[in-house]
């Protein structure tokens, strides 16, 4: 199979979907890798290192025109450089990478009328056999890390204690709020650089996580024995209980230094925890790094992609931390979309076996339809029948 990887053209985005270290097992197992011009200069991998890798350096036409496309970002996530791309689509060809299927379910519409075999990386079930495929996991791990190093940047205090001869600094308070994959990174981070952390999560499981990693467990009188749904994610709750959780919250909030916060129901806008009121109470000079902010936010003051000042406190909204540490976040990228690539191959790929979970979950569209059930009823379209007997429109 010819498999290329394309220079990601969102703005700011800097990651890219394949390292050259990934690029000589799939040439050992018979594929050849097809590299447009600098796809990786951005995240510190030259067309030379591809090269020597065993890649073909081609032209984006020339990479559009292989087998299988592997991209960070696809079809909605692509942004504008979508509607350029869409017009290189041939039908048959196999595209993987993360497309934002349910918020922008008529880009992958488009995919499928123009014959693409669409997989989106998204919707990768939190399985264990899927754990090394899971791009939200690899990438949100390092933005959970890189949202402490922002907040450092921007507090005008450090975060550890330190006994000076000109005196004893206390050490700065961090609250994290979602004690998920990104919250629990961030925890981590936080202890490390020494300051004094604290988390919350409505999932009561999460309680032995966050103390293991030696930061305390705030508990608010809330009723959180339902908070857990399938696949380790959170159960949305009802608005009375956001109401209680931020008025609890608040006096919390107003104690700390530094505000990470995390908190996602999938698929839904970010639940809001963190009210203007609440922020209006911190001390001058604390900072918020609110991370579902492209889902909304968990704080009410976020603007999306800007670090405001409201009241005296520094509130970022950054929505694409990964990409500010390209090189390893491609190279675990790089892992996940190879682990998932080589999976597809086992099972027969180009031919697409539903009877796999992996597979199933993540086919967006294929033979000119759009097949994935939650992202047909996005775009608004009735249940198909059975992929099965439903006619190819490609061929
Ligand atoms: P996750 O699902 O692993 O963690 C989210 C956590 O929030 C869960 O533990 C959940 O129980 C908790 N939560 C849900 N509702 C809550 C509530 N009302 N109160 C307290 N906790 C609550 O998700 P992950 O992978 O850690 O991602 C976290 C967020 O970071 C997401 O919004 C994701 O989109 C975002 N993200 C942002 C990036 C950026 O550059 N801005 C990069 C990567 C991820």
């Amino acid at each position: 199979m010819k498999v290329a990887v394309v220079k990601e053209l969102f703005p700011g985005e800097r990651r890219v979907a394949l390292v050259p270290a990934a690029v000589g097992p799939l040439v050992k197992g018979g594929h050849e890798v097809l590299v447009e011009t600098a796809a990786g200069e951005a995240a510190g991998f030259s067309d030379e290192a591809f090269a020597e890798a065993g890649a073909r350096i081609v032209s984006r036409d020339e990479a559009f025109a292989a087998d299988c496309v592997l991209t960070v970002r696809t079809a909605g996530a692509a942004g504008d450089a979508w509607d350029a791309d869409q017009t290189r689509i041939r039908p048959g060809v196999i595209l993987i990478g993360t497309c934002d299927p349910l918020t922008a379910a008529g880009a992958c519409r488009e995919a499928a009328d123009r014959g693409a075999t669409l997989f989106s990386l998204e919707l990768v079930p939190r399985i264990t056999r899927a754990q090394s495929m899971d791009v939200l996991s690899s990438q949100a791990n390092i933005a959970g890390y890189r949202a402490v190093l922002e907040a450092a940047n921007h507090l005008p205090r450090i975060l550890p204690m330190m006994t000076t001869a000109a005196g004893t600094v206390t050490p700065a308070k961090v609250l994290v709020l979602g004690a998920g994959v990104a919250g629990l990174q961030a925890i981590a981070t936080a202890k490390r650089l020494g300051a004094q952390v604290s988390a919350y999560d409505v999932r009561p499981a999460v309680k032995e996580q966050v103390q293991s990693l030696g930061a305390k467990f705030v508990e608010l009188a809330l009723d959180t024995g339902s908070g857990e749904a399938a696949g380790g994610y959170a159960r949305a709750m009802g608005e009375e209980f956001y109401a209680r959780q931020r008025e609890l919250l608040g006096r919390v909030v107003a104690e700390q230094d530094v505000v990470i916060c995390t908190a996602l129901i999938p698929g839904q806008r970010s639940p809001l925890l963190v009210t203007r009121d609440a922020v209006a109470r911190m001390r001058p000079g604390s900072v918020i790094v609110d991370l579902a902010a492209e889902r909304g936010g968990n704080c009410e003051a976020t603007v999306a992609g800007q670090t405001l000042l409201v009241d005296g406190v520094t509130v970022l909204g950054p929505t694409n931390l990964p990409a500010a540490v390209p090189f390893h976040t491609s190279q675990l990228y790089a892992r996940n979309i190879t682990t998932f690539l080589t999976h597809l191959l086992k099972l027969g790929l180009p031919e697409v076996n539903l009877d796999d979970e992996i597979c199933r979950d993540t086919l967006v569209a294929r033979g000119g339809h759009l097949v994935h059930p939650k992202v047909r009823e996005r775009a608004g379209l009735a249940p198909l029948e059975s992929l099965a007997t439903t006619p190819d429109r490609t061929t």
